[in-house]
């Protein structure tokens, strides 16, 4: 899947953070509805999700039984039309479903019971067949076990091992309004249908299955390892039209008036997914890689945007899903950051057609062996189909740095978690975090660095063609790996020491490039470990530096010493462009990470940040602007922020002036980057209160609010209405809320939706917050998203934290737990922490991100006693000459 995007405000929304699922749903139905506003009551919000937590043991299937291949047909009840004649009664829109499956299956160990899961489903008239001997008579009944996800069926004789058997089951169920399993969505389109009414309503029905939701759809071993084919037959109402992973076998079969029923081809052997269309194929090659991630296995490959989905994309085998603004781009209307987004979105999802979909982790806990490749392959799909984008630059340190932040705390897992930590739904959901994606795609970069590109290729190469419809563990593809560098003649695998055991020792072997840099001659690239080094070469004066980690190709911190420091501080305010693009922005990142642990001084980080003065190049940037983020949450409620503000200004004025004649004439200069560093600009000088910037915001939005012609570019957008309404009052507001709901452009309505969030108007916050109880104001998908703005603001913080607490029945359901993350990151007082703790206990909520939260606010508390005064004096003495 891909994470859910979380904007901040300095690097507002350039990087969307990958999260979601591996190894969605099976199988992927979407249906489309077309009807007329229909009764369908969108208040009526399903009852709270929140799992009930089964004690251990296991919560494991038996392996005692093997699918190997379904048979569902599947009907769908909601209605095409529902036309309000007066004189003639309609039918209420209805959320039923219901099927039948037959699953064939190989019996591996005698047994008496068949287990498999189903959820909020009901099952009637099982019929177990032995397929050898179709006489013999099994009876069998349905029995719930107790815990809410499983089934058993009870026979009266046992299964034989090495026998072939079929389990027969009805079933039925409600597709609910939150986005998991089966579930109905409701749109409308431009163009109304018919005249003088208001516009109609159109209905959809689509899956999310990762991760543990095909059980909802129907009853299935829901587990990634239980790979199976799928035969689907989807039974909808005429005139409409369905979907599914494997191509389309026969369509439009008619049963009656009212009912047709769509055929699908036989799936590959999967674990709940599937479909690609040849035509489509051909324009991809460069992204699909299938040089080295080899043939796609299927026809076809849709890409779907929808109304609602929950990630921001599912990579379902054949039928990728994606939230609207996740996939449409639309030329004048949508930002460059916008589409760099969309780009590594698609790429994420195509990887995984191969990464999840083809070859599969055998447990959640590895997870990342998805995630971690598909972010991973994504800079390189995207690098070639774009190398002006330079993601493979932009991303990776964007991905780095999360990967290292998330790290850096306690309450951080291990890439692979011991599997017997991961058994509940809950559990499996919280691996989907930033180690797994980030993390994962670093490690799976320094092992390319180490091993060569060629190498690591083959090694992947091998890895998916031996492992092809089946499933792996990380000592799969060290294996593989390791045979590719055997083949290549074996010189650099001592270099390389995985641990392959998760409980091994926390010690990691890292191989250290470096670079010396003298008055005289730049040395060459060195390995640590190689026989030229000498101590003397360790040994620097006069100005000369070292450089580790030369571009950042190993995921390890570097510190140095501060005479080193000082040298490599002094060569960047002189001449920066010495020191690698990557290792400027590393450099920075680094020693505001060792500062957080108290590794070296706090105005160290500081002293690295003159030369942005003169710097023009994104990465730099942005590294500072992350870093610095943690400087505004923890002080943009105290003295500190305003000659902080004041720095900042001073150091982005010549970048902004730099571009100024375009952006006063909302223009763009012509290349990928010079764009990237003007959006820049515009959003840090806009807002650290650069007063041409604020007036040029502010003049821009009057002139639209004026003749309602928007003349902003789009890649401003999203600066400029956030400092026009952050700077307004009610009258930008509710213009930019009244362009939000005329809106049908999703890049505009999430740059509105952002910008509506930065007013400091309390009450103008307040009414928003509101809004998201109301799901005609704000789609139930964008709730988290909204609530979430509102508490990266510091006039909206508490807001945002009265309003979770006194919502939190309403909020818990979807996103909750990030939630509580997002509100707690600025607390910083031990007030703030027990109110935090009491509520995480009140609610009963000692999750993995709780303790995260939790952590960190701790962290806060003493970094702010213990630099807040030292801070305050370094940017009062740069800012007073
Ligand atoms: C319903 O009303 C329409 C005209 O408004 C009429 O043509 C039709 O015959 C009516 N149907 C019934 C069942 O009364
Ligand atoms: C449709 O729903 C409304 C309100 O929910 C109810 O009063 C009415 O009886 C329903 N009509 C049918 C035909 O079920
Ligand atoms: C399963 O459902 C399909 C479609 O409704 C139906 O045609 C078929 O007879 C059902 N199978 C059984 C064994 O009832
Ligand atoms: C089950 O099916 C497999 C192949 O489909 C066959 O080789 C095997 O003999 C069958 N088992 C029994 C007990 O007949
Ligand atoms: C979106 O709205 C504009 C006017 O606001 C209209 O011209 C356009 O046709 C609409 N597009 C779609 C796809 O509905
Ligand atoms: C599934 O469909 C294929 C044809 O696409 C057919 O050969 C196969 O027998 C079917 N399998 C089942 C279990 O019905
Ligand atoms: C900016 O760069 C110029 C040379 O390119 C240098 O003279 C000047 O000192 C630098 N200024 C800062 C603040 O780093
Ligand atoms: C930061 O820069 C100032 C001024 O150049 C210097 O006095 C100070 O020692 C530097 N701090 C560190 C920790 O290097
Ligand atoms: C500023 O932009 C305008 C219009 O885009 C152009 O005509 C003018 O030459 C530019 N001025 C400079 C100094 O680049
Ligand atoms: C609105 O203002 C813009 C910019 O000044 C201008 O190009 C446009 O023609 C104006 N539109 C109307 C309807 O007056
Ligand atoms: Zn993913």
């Amino acid at each position: 899947m891909t994470k859910n995007s979380c904007n901040t405000k300095l690097i507002a929304g350039a990087f969307i953070v990958l999260t979601v699922s591996v190894i969605a749903g099976i199988i992927t139905m979407i249906i489309f509805y077309k009807t007329q506003i229909g009764s369908m009551n969108p208040t009526d919000r399903p009852p709270s999700v929140t799992t009930t937590e089964q004690p251990p043991p296991d919560r494991r299937l038996p392996k005692n039984l093997v699918p190997e291949s379904y048979k569902v047909f599947l009907k769908t009840h909601f209605y095409h039309r529902i036309i309000e004649v007066v004189n003639v009664t309609t039918p209420n829109q209805t959320t039923v479903f219901n099927g039948n499956s037959t699953v064939n299956m190989k019996c591996v160990q005698s047994t008496s019971s068949i287990y498999l899961h189903s959820r909020r489903l009901e099952v009637s008239d099982p019929v177990v067949m032995n397929r050898d001997n179709p006489n013999e008579e099994i009876r069998s009944s349905v029995v719930y076990p107790g815990e809410a996800d499983f089934l058993e069926i009870q026979l009266n004789v046992a299964l034989e091992a090495g026998g072939n058997y079929s389990l027969f089951l009805n079933f039925k169920g409600q597709s609910l309004e939150y986005m998991d399993g089966l579930f109905l969505s409701m749109y409308s389109e431009g163009v109304p249908e018919y005249e003088g009414d208001m516009e109609p309503a159109r209905f959809l029905a689509a899956t999310n299955m990762e991760p543990t939701f095909a059980r909802t759809a129907f009853p299935c071993f829901d587990e990634p390892e239980m790979k199976a084919v799928f035969n689907i037959t989807i039974i909808h109402r005429s005139g409409t039209k369905a979907l599914s992973n494997a191509v389309i076998a026969s369509e439009t079969n008619i049963i009656d008036d009212e009912w047709e029923y769509t055929v699908f081809d036989q799936t590959p052997r999967m674990s709940t997914t599937r479909s690609i269309r040849r035509q489509h194929h051909r324009k991809y090659p460069p992204v699909l890689r299938e040089e080295v991630w080899n043939h796609y296995s299927l026809t076809k490959l849709d890409q779907i945007a929808l109304p609602d989905l929950n990630p921001t994309a599912m990579e379902n085998w054949g039928l990728v899903t994606y939230q609207q603004g996740a996939l449409l781009f639309e030329e004048g209307v949508s930002s460059l950051l916008h589409k760099e987004s969309i780009a590594m979105i698609i790429a994420h999802e195509l990887a995984h057609q191969w990464f999840g979909n083809l070859v599969t982790m055998k447990w959640w806990n590895e997870v990342w062996l998805n995630e971690g490749f598909a972010n991973y392959m994504a800079y390189f799909a995207v690098d070639a189909v774009e190398p002006s984008f330079k993601m493979k630059d932009v991303s990776v340190m964007s991905d780095l740095h999360t990967a290292f932040e998330e790290d850096a705390l306690a309450a951080s897992h291990p890439l692979t978690v011991p599997p017997g930590e991961i058994q509940t739904p809950h559990e499996i959901l919280s691996l989907f975090d930033s180690i797994t994606y980030s993390k994962g795609a670093m490690v799976l970069r320094m092992l390319a660095d180490i091993v060569g590109q060629n190498v690591f290729d083959r090694g992947v190469n091998m890895y998916l063609s031996d492992f092809k419809y089946s499933n792996t563990d990380e000592k799969n593809l060290w294996d593989n790996i390791q045979k590719a560098v055997d083949d290549d003649n074996g010189v650099i695998n001592e270099h390389f020491l995985f641990n392959d055991s998760s409980e091994s020792s926390l010690w990691w072997h890292v191989p250290i490039r470096f670079v010396k840099m003298s008055s005289k001659s730049d040395f060459p690239l060195m390995w640590l470990d190689d026989k030229p080094v000498t101590k003397g070469d360790f040994i620097t004066k006069n100005g000369d530096w070292i450089l580790a980690n030369v571009n950042c190709a190993g995921y390890y911190r570097v510190n140095y010493n501060p005479e080193n420091w000082d040298a490599l501080s002094s060569q960047m305010e002189q001449d920066q462009s010495r020191i690698p693009l990557m290792n400027r922005g590393q450099l920075i990142d680094d020693a505001f990470n060792l500062a957080r642990a108290k590794l070296v001084d706090v105005t160290l980080a500081l002293n690295l940040t003159r030369f942005l003065r003169n710097e023009t190049e994104l990465i730099p940037w942005m590294s500072a602007m992350t870093n610095l983020e943690y400087f505004v949450l923890m002080f943009d409620r105290s003295e500190v922020y305003g000659p902080m503000q004041t720095y900042l200004r001073e150091q982005v004025r010549g970048l902004y002036n730099f571009y100024r004649n375009y952006t006063d004439h909302s223009q763009v200069p012509s290349d990928h980057s010079s764009q990237h560093s003007q959006i820049l600009a515009v959003r840090v000088a806009c807002h650290n209160g650069l007063p041409e910037c604020v007036t040029m915001a502010t003049e821009m939005f009057a002139l639209w609010m004026k003749n309602d012609t928007n003349i902003i570019h789009p890649n401003l957008r999203s600066s400029i209405y956030c400092q026009a309404v952050a700077s307004g009052g009610k009258a930008q507001w509710d213009f930019a809320w009244n362009k939000l709901q005329s809106s049908n452009d999703t890049s505009e309505m999430e740059q509105l939706r952002a910008a509506l969030s930065c007013s400091r108007e309390t009450w103008l916050l307040n009414r928003y917050l509101q809004y998201t109880l109301d799901p005609e104001k704000i789609r139930f998908m964008s709730v988290w998203n909204v609530i979430n703005l509102i508490a990266l603001n510091p006039s909206g913080q508490a807001l945002a934290w009265n309003f979770i607490r006194a919502n939190w029945e309403f909020l818990s359901r979807r996103g909750g737990h990030s939630l509580i993350a997002v509100v707690a990151r600025r607390f910083s007082t031990e007030f703030e922490l027990e109110e935090l703790v009491r509520f995480v206990t009140d609610n009963d909520l000692a999750y993995m991100k709780e303790e995260q939260a939790v952590e960190q606010i701790s962290v806060n508390i003493q970094w702010v006693k213990e630099h807040q005064e030292k801070i305050l004096q370094w940017f009062e003495m740069e800012t007073a000459s």
